[in-house]
């Protein structure tokens, strides 16, 4: 399988300062830092061995735009961005200095500020460590969730409700386990209503990592907890991401969602700053 090259400002970083000093090839990641290959230099731009040419000018864009990634294809390059016609909100591929997050509506989908996207996946999933059986994951997003939940788990059920999103994340060289896991299956729809169709104690485990309330209210209610509490086995566990515990608008919004998820029937609550969420239990 071949996949398009991906860059953003800081992969072409190094092809830049190669230029400057004179160098006539340089090592470059093609995938936004998955991996690296060498790249040829020319006075026009530069070549990768996959046959792609990218010209100075095209460099120089990439490199202006700060929270964009770009896909390069047959020597265009394309911003991994699109306006979602499903939900009227944009949503982007954000570059940092490790795996990227996504925006949707200019709110980031990972903690960024002083960590990255994965460690704040790790954070999230090692909470409800270990990992064994059947995993619902509420809410898809780029599917790192789904993809670390999958090291351990016998299957995971993954929901997005954006094809917006799921667009972007076919575009993530960070993603691709969640397209060609066979341990994972996506499911598109609201999770709200996706959830009710599932059999009672179907899941051991459920990571619940909701985008902020103002744009998905439903998944912080009362009536959804049930259908999370129904849907997971007896001494399962759920990880519900709120956001920094320690923060004036998601500690009031922490208490609101421990009240709820006991007024649901969960047994016990803990607070889990580091992961900026709550585990709660059946
Ligand atoms: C915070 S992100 C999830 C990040 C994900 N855990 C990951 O590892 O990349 C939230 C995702 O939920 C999606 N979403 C929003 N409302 C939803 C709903 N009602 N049902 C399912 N997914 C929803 C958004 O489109 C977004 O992709």
């Amino acid at each position: 399988m071949t996949y398009p090259i991906v860059l953003s400002s800081i992969q072409v970083e190094p092809i830049l300062a190669a230029k400057q000093k004179g160098l006539s090839s340089v090592e470059v990641s093609p995938d936004l830092g998955i991996s690296r290959v060498n790249a040829v230099i020319t006075s026009t731009g530069v070549s990768f061995a996959s046959g792609e040419h990218l010209d100075w000018q095209q460099i120089e864009k990439i490199k202006q735009a700060q929270t964009n990634c770009f896909s390069v294809e047959d020597g265009t390059i394309k911003t991994i961005s699109l306006f979602s016609e499903h939900t009227n909100r944009v949503c982007s591929l954000l570059p940092t200095r490790h795996a990227p997050s996504m925006l949707i509506a200019g709110f980031t989908m990972h903690r960024i500020v002083n960590t990255d996207p994965m460690q704040d996946t790790l954070k999230k999933v090692a909470t409800i460590a270990p990992i064994t059986g059947r995993v619902l994951d509420t809410a898809t997003g780029l599917g790192y969730t789904a993809i670390e939940a999958a090291k351990t788990a016998e299957q995971v059920v993954t929901i997005e409700l954006d094809p917006g999103a799921q667009y972007i994340a076919r575009l993530n060289p960070w993603s691709r386990g969640l397209f060609d896991n066979p341990k994972i299956t996506q499911v598109m729809g609201d999770a709200f209503e996706v959830v009710q169709t599932f059999e009672d104690e179907s899941f051991t485990h459920i990571l619940h990592d909701p985008p902020v309330l103002s744009l998905a209210g439903e998944l912080y209610g009362g009536v959804f907890y049930s259908q999370l509490l129904r849907v997971l086995k007896r001494g399962g566990r759920l990880f519900h991401y709120i956001g920094d515990l320690n923060s004036k608008s998601s500690g009031t919004v922490a208490r609101g969602v421990v009240r709820r998820l006991q007024e649901a029937g969960f047994t016990r609550i803990v607070r889990r700053p580091e992961a900026f969420g709550v585990v709660a239990y059946k």
